[in-house]
């Protein structure tokens, strides 16, 4: 069994738990590559199991990870697959679920593909990192949803053990 794992990340938080996920799969003996988007250019159809993460930005996953979906849709369809999707709304409890996270209702109801495991992570707010523009349009989300809007904030959200969770329903799927 052999295991690819494909994210989209900017600022690298959907990269940091990529990489914790790959780490606890090599310790549960399983065989895992894991690429960017950007950087994958192999025969995904080589792989048992296919993992896609991407992160929001201004309320949509990344459009090559679209792409790549839809390019392999046929073969994805073959293969045992899983998704996940990083956000910052998913610090909220009442949406940090598949079925409860807008971006990830939103996502499937476009897309004409159903992974067999989705999942949602919480990302982080690190305001620091932005330039200008996304920092004053960020503050504005955070205030909308009641969220912090002191630009010295930085705080991760994800739940590592959420994500751990996540490691070991990919080791037996
Ligand atoms: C420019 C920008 C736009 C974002 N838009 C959204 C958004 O619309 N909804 C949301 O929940 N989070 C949004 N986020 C938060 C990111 O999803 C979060 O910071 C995540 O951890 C980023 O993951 P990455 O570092 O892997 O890209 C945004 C972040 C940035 C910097």
């Amino acid at each position: 069994m052999k295991t690819l794992m494909i994210y989209s990340s900017v600022d690298g938080q959907t990269l940091k738990i990529c990489d914790f996920l790959q780490k606890e799969l090599l310790n549960l003996k399983q065989k895992i590559d894991l690429y960017s988007i950007v950087d994958f250019n192999k025969d995904p159809n080589q792989y048992d199991k296919i993992i896609i993460g991407s992160s929001i930005r201004y309320g949509v996953h990344n459009e090559k990870i679209i792409e790549f979906i839809n390019t392999h849709k046929t073969l994805l369809d073959t293969k045992k697959t899983a998704f996940f999707s990083v956000n910052l709304v998913a610090r909220k409890p009442a949406k940090n679920q598949p079925d409860t996270n807008p971006y990830v209702i939103k996502f499937f109801k476009k897309i004409d593909w159903k992974p067999t495991i989705v999942e949602v992570f919480a990302g982080k707010l690190d305001y620091k990192k932005y330039g200008l523009f996304d920092r004053v349009m960020i503050k504005f989300i955070m205030w909308m949803t009641k969220g912090p809007t002191d630009t010295n904030t930085e705080i991760e959200y994800t739940d590592w053990d959420h994500v751990k969770a996540f490691a070991l329903k990919l080791k037996d799927f």
